[in-house]
């Protein structure tokens, strides 16, 4: 059988390029290599403050992102978390599975708890738990993310070990696979900072969307470092950020990008980087109107992936409850 491959994403925040270099174009690449599943983490969101009501014009936003991408129904499955059950009540068997302690240790929660004003929920503890449902329940072996996520993984590693180990062999384990080459995109405003709609700066953060006027000015307002040498070092974070986004989106080696650039100085670099990543996502952009204005058609989509969905995640559930003492099959059913 070929790999079966997960990944999920949230429909908070417009996408930027780090999610598309880092994530997306992993997805539309997985459809390739093996059996692809793709979700949207619309239960994910509400770790955080939200607003109910622009809920699933969001989703439907990174929906039609991701098919604008490449992303292809007939080859992918690809569905909306909350319309599968399974993954809320898996998230709380595997909770008597994972440590407590772990989950106090995670970066995300740490930095997202430090930042928020009002509540801190449990959910945003919980957030890794339902991350581990998600992909547990398909029993994925490989999880393409940004390096962002590894912790994430790391801790669905120990939770299906430690479910195996304690109630038979039952989940597989997954693994990550993170790119060589975009798994962490900065902020070209503060590139000590990876980019992000909600840590980073509004100018340093390049959306998939943005007009191509708007993608220019972004970077020819990046921020360089002293110096004029177009070339990695650690010292020279800004510099070293766009080498890595040229190389991503013309599919050059990072070495490539800096022979061709030697001696051209920071100005023209940088608008070449822009005219680069413009050529990149305008295609994604023009196609994304087009799918986006069809609501009907989406849901549609999102219906047949459900009962896909739904067919391999019950399988798997049923085989928890048992292996945890619970009757197979729910009440009702
Ligand atoms: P999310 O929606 O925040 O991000 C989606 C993907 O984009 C990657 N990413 C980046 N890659 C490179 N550079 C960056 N600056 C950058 N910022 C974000 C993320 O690593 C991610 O792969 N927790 C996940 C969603 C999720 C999930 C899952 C992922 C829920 N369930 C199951 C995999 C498997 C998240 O917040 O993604």
């Amino acid at each position: 059988m070929s790999e079966r491959i997960f990944s999920g994403i949230q429909p908070t925040g417009r996408k930027h390029l780090g999610n598309y270099i880092g994530a997306i174009t992993q997805y539309v690449a997985g459809q390739d290599r093996g059996e692809a599943i793709y979700c949207v983490v619309d239960l994910h969101a509400i770790s955080v403050p939200y607003d109910a009501s622009a809920l699933q014009s969001s989703v439907y936003d990174v929906a039609a992102v991701l098919l604008a991408a490449g992303l292809d129904p007939e080859r992918c499955l690809f569905f909306r978390q909350s319309d599968v059950q399974e993954h809320t009540e898996l998230t709380w068997l595997l909770s008597s599975v994972t440590a407590y302690g772990d989950l106090t240790r995670m970066h995300q929660f740490k930095e997202k708890s430090a930042s928020q004003r009002e509540l801190v929920s449990a959910a945003l503890l919980y957030y890794p738990v339902l991350m581990a449902a998600d992909v547990l329940a398909y029993r994925a072996r490989e999880v393409p993310v940004g390096d962002d996520q590894r912790q994430h993984v790391e801790l669905m590693r120990d939770i299906a070990e430690r479910f195996n180990a304690r109630f038979g062999e039952t989940l597989v384990v997954p693994e990550h696979r993170i790119p060589e080459v975009g798994a962490r995109i900065m902020d070209l405003q503060m590139p000590e900072r990876k980019m992000s709609t909600t840590g980073g700066t509004p100018q340093g953060t390049v959306l998939v969307l943005d007009a191509p006027n708007t993608v220019l000015k972004k970077f020819r307002s990046a921020v360089t470092d002293s110096g004029t040498e177009v070339r990695r070092a650690p010292d020279k974070p800004g510099v070293s950020n766009l080498i890595e986004i040229l190389s991503a989106v013309t599919r050059r080696t990072p070495e490539a990008v800096e022979a061709e650039f030697d001696g051209s100085g920071y100005g023209a670099f940088k608008t070449a980087v822009g005219e680069a990543v413009i050529e990149y996502l305008t295609p994604v952009r023009e196609r994304y109107h087009e799918l986006r204005s069809d609501e009907a058609e989406l849901e549609r989509m999102f219906a047949l992936g459900a009962d896909k969905a739904r067919a391999i995640a019950g399988e798997t559930l049923a085989d928890v409850r048992t292996a945890m003492g619970f009757r197979a099959v729910r009440a009702g059913q």
